[in-house]
């Protein structure tokens, strides 16, 4: 039987961010490559915000899967202060295609919080109302990076497949830089 729940947590990271003009940090990528592979196969999905040192996530899923996931989160030394805001039971989820959506600190989060009255992105100060307007705000923002789809790590058949396909890609890509290196070569000769 489907028991579908929904929970919101926040952390800080444990490492020093880079400033936000300069992309995704590193190890924000990192987490969201992991997640989006693990969630795809355990069938939860869900959004990551992160912002002036602070995480905000919301997974959705069974109940047990998504309880396995937060005591793994509890021992992850890239964050800390771990403080569930909710957790609900929920009849559909608001991220079906998303096995790990990530939105950046944009435009809409910084005039989101300005309107709260808040100069930085500190969620173990909002209220109740603020909790649902950034919920919403991560579920109808388009997103930065593309998704991994789950229909791309299905076993390990698929992923032998995934594989190859990057291998192909990759083979692609050097040959293409050889034919540049190679023009480039020729035309200083001539
Ligand atoms: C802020 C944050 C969010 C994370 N979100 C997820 C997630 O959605 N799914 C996931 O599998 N791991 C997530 N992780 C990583 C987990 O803490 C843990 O390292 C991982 O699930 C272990 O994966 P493994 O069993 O493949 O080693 C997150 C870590 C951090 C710091």
């Amino acid at each position: 039987m489907s028991n579908l729940v929904q929970i919101v947590y926040i952390s800080r990271s444990t490492f020093k961010p880079f400033p936000a003009e300069r992309g995704i940090e590193p190890t924000v990528a990192r987490i969201l490559a992991q997640s989006r592979i693990n969630n795809a196969r355990r069938g939860l999905v869900g959004a990551l915000y992160f912002g002036d040192g602070c995480f905000f996530q919301c997974l959705e899923g069974e109940s047990d899967e998504v309880d396995r996931l937060y005591a793994a989160l509890l021992e992850d030394p890239r964050h800390s202060d771990l403080k569930v805001l909710s957790r609900r039971p929920i009849d559909h989820s608001g991220f079906e295609s998303w096995s790990m959506k990530y939105v950046p600190l944009d435009a809409p989060m910084k005039e989101l919080l300005g309107q709260r009255g808040m100069a930085t992105f500190d969620p173990y100060h909002f209220d109740e109302e603020t909790v649902r307007r950034v919920l919403e705000l991560l579920r109808t923002r388009v997103e930065a990076a593309p998704a991994v789809h789950p229909a791309d790590v299905q076993g390990e058949a698929d992923g032998a497949g995934k594989a190859l396909r990057y291998a192909r890609w990759a083979l692609g890509t050097a040959a293409a830089a050889l034919l540049v290196a190679a023009g480039t070569a020729v035309a200083s000769l001539a």
